[in-house]
């Protein structure tokens, strides 16, 4: 088998945020209302989190795992990284302050960012997600704010968090840093869902999430992929409804679970909930929280219009030659330095095209579109095939582990031989998704 380099990355799917601040001091004791003390304590939580992220990320990864992640400079990436730090850590220090000055004892919680921070990759994914959902919080606790000054403050907080999201679209590599110009509000208890995933200490806010909603496509997701979910108390599809709402739209697209198929033209992040009622529901904070939902909301990223910024600073191994990139497919999609992946897989499917397709019969990996014959089946096979010597893995014809893909794909540093002890191997998973990639296969990672 075959195979070679760089990051993989899983979409990440959990994530935080904030709610309020501006450097000027804040004290309005007497008008302070209960709407407000719970948007400042739940803003003090997620600027807690966004910093602690942050931090840690910064202190893990160095210079070479960034290049590892296809960033044309390490220089980027930290950069931008540090200040958004040293702003999350301003807005941190501001609302205790705010609240210490109201009578309010800040809260103080603990996470775990073990899932968000395993490579440079994930925790791009992971970091724009937190502030998709630092962006989603704020403006969605807005109409909670009835004291002026603290909806001022809040406002100051918001834009720069919108900043911030538009910087990590651009590391993605895939995104467009402003892909709509409506964002869409989460209610507080929809933010917790998300953020609650990260939050392992005692930092009780009073709160009940709504039901953590996980997608658990593989991959990039495009417009028209089919969503599958999951979530406590959902299984199966009968009776239930999809509700996929996009910045702009009044009111969610509502569509049976089972066809649960993202829209055609969809670009940037989308909100997902499930419900048991083919209504659909508000793009509206308030009259969201009077409806009632199974779960959700799960937030997800749809790259169809990659900005050439975004091509430009990070390198996903797609199509970057005319600004119609032929991956839609991730939020993170698999990465490989154009060192080691000189090819964009669109140039390789192209040159691919004239051979056989999965389940013909083959002699060989040469004949075979994505690079793989079934060595026990003699027949062009997929991702699975690549990433498991269970069924014999590729190279029919030859028993010798080879490198025949990671050669199609132009790699240098192939690992030779699938072995059962190096299915989970990043370059092995690397080299199955590009496989998948190649044949615009699903790609679904060894377990
Ligand atoms: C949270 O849910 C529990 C159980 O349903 C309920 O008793 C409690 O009142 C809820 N809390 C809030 C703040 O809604
Ligand atoms: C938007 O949705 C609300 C219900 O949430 C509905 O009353 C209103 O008519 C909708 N507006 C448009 C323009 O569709
Ligand atoms: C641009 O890319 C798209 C998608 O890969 C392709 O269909 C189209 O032919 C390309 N156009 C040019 C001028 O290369
Ligand atoms: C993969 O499986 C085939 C058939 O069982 C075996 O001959 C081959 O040595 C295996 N390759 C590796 C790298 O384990
Ligand atoms: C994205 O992946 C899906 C399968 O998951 C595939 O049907 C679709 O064609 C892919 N899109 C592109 C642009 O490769």
């Amino acid at each position: 088998m075959r195979y070679s380099s760089s990051v993989f990355a899983t979409a990440a799917t959990l994530a935080a945020a904030p709610l309020l601040a501006s450097a000027r001091p804040i004290q309005n004791r007497a008008a302070a209302s209960a709407n407000v003390a719970l948007v400042f304590q739940f803003a003090n939580v997620l600027e807690q989190l966004e910093t602690t992220f942050y931090q840690q990320g910064i202190a893990k990864f160095q210079a070479a795992d960034f290049q590892a992640a296809g960033f044309s400079s390490a220089t980027i990436p930290t950069q931008i990284l540090t200040t958004i730090q040293g702003d999350e850590a301003a807005h941190d220090t501001f609302i205790q302050q705010a609240l210490t000055a109201n009578g309010v004892t800040p809260l103080t919680c603990t996470f775990n960012f073990d899932s968000g921070l395993t490579d440079v990759a994930t925790m791009a994914a992971t970091a724009r997600v937190v502030e998709y959902v630092g962006v989603a919080a704020y403006s969605g606790a807005a109409n909670l704010l009835d004291v002026p000054n603290f909806l001022d403050a809040a406002a100051s907080i918001l834009t720069v968090e919108a900043r911030h999201q538009s910087l990590l679209n651009i590391l993605s590599g895939t995104g467009s840093a402003i892909p709509s110009p409506f964002d869409v509000g989460y209610t507080p208890q929809e933010v917790l869902s998300i953020a609650g995933g990260f939050i392992t200490g005692p930092c009780d806010l009073g709160l009940n999430a709504t039901n953590p909603l996980a997608v658990t496509n593989t991959g990039a997701i495009s417009p028209g992929d089919l969503l599958t979910v999951s979530a406590t108390g959902v299984s199966g599809t009968d009776n239930l409804f999809c509700n996929i709402i996009v910045g702009g739209a009044n009111a969610s697209v509502n569509l049976p679970l089972a066809q649960c198929n993202v829209p055609a033209g969809t670009n940037g992040p989308v909100s997902l909930w499930i419900t048991s009622d083919a209504n659909p529901i508000p793009n509206d904070v308030v009259a969201r929280a009077t409806i009632p939902t199974i779960a959700g909301p799960a937030i997800f990223f749809v790259d169809s219009q990659p900005d050439a910024l975004s091509q430009l600073v990070r390198s996903t191994g797609v199509s970057t030659t005319n600004g119609t990139s032929a991956t839609d497919n991730n939020s993170a999609p698999p990465t490989a330095p154009p060192t080691t992946a000189p090819q964009s897989i669109a140039a390789l499917a192209a040159l691919q095209t004239s051979k056989k397709t999965v389940t013909e019969q083959c002699a060989a990996d040469s004949e075979c579109q994505q690079g793989c014959c079934g060595f026990s089946s003699g027949k062009c096979a997929g991702p699975d095939v690549a990433q498991s010597n269970g069924s014999g893995g590729c190279g029919q014809g030859n028993t010798s582990p080879n490198c025949d893909v990671a050669t199609l794909l132009g790699f240098s540093d192939c690992v030779a031989g699938v072995v059962q002890g190096n299915l989970q191997d990043p370059d092995v998973q690397q080299a199955a998704a590009f496989a998948a990639q190649l044949d615009n296969l699903p790609f679904t990672p060894s377990k």
